[in-house]
């Protein structure tokens, strides 16, 4: 059995030896900024509401019960005073390096993108996109947080939708297509800060069939065994250690 330096390093000679690096996260990677996660004892699964939170993050639930969607939305998954933290930037650092083909993510907070990332599969959207479900209308998710209640369009008064996808909801075709055509190129695929438990998303790494699979997670997931290199650690305690 390694210890967790041992595997640092060598997650480091990987890291060196790499060309094409795609990293694969989850909220995991956001919790370090303040962003709680939703599985985690302290996620936002586990909170007690009125309504079970993963049911509020429905389609059926947005289109029926708005006030209470958009309560617990800009309440919970509004942080738009997030920073980005060391994982998201040694993931921006090795793009700028010419050695990752980018970062396809389950999250939805853009802190990615300000970190530095340029190539980011967005698979359930963004909070930072919202458009009017009649005229199509962009709105910021200023426009989203600061609106009283239900926010609507200047333009028309319909509703608003965040560009994000909500259980029930379809992916993004485009999205997934580059998300897997970048797995398909990378010689290392790093999955980390997700539970690997909600498709289709977890189901694009098996398209990875390049050299290493490493995975880095706090907490047990089912894609543990298939990991050539498996790190079972808090990212603090792992990314300082690691160098571009
Ligand atoms: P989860 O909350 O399911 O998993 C986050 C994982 O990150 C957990 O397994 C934690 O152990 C790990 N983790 C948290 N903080 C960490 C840290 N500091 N260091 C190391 N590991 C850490 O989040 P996701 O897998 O991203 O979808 O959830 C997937 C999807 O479920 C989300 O995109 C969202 C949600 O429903 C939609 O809203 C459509």
């Amino acid at each position: 059995m390694s210890t967790l330096d041992e595997k640092i390093s060598q997650l480091q000679e990987i890291i060196d030896s790499a060309k094409h690096i795609v990293f694969f996260t989850g909220a995991g990677v956001s919790t370090d900024s303040g962003i709680p996660d939703f599985r985690s004892q302290d996620g936002l699964y586990h909170l007690k509401y009125k309504y079970p939170p993963e049911e509020i993050v429905s389609h059926h639930f947005f289109v029926q019960n708005p006030e209470e969607f958009w309560e617990f939305y800009k309440d919970k998954m509004l942080n738009l005073d997030a920073e980005p933290n060391l994982t998201h930037k040694f993931m921006a650092e090795c793009e700028k390096a010419g050695k990752s083909l980018g970062v396809v993510t389950q999250n939805i907070d853009g802190l990615h993108q300000k970190a530095g990332s340029e190539k980011v599969y967005e698979l359930h959207g963004s909070v930072l996109r919202n458009y009017c479900t009649r005229c199509g209308q962009f709105y910021s998710a200023e426009y989203i947080k600061n609106s009283s209640g239900i926010p609507v369009c200047e333009k028309d008064g319909a509703s608003i939708k965040p560009d994000v996808v909500l259980y029930e909801e379809g992916l993004s075709d485009p999205v997934i297509r580059g998300a897997i055509a970048a797995i398909r190129s990378a010689d290392v695929l790093i999955v980390l800060g997700t539970s690997l438990v909600v498709y289709p998303a977890a189901g694009l790494i098996n398209y990875f069939s390049g050299k290493h699979l490493v995975l880095i997670n706090r907490d047990v997931t089912p894609y543990d065994s298939n990991a050539d290199l498996l790190i079972q650690a808090s990212f603090s305690d792992v990314f300082p250690k690691l160098h571009v």
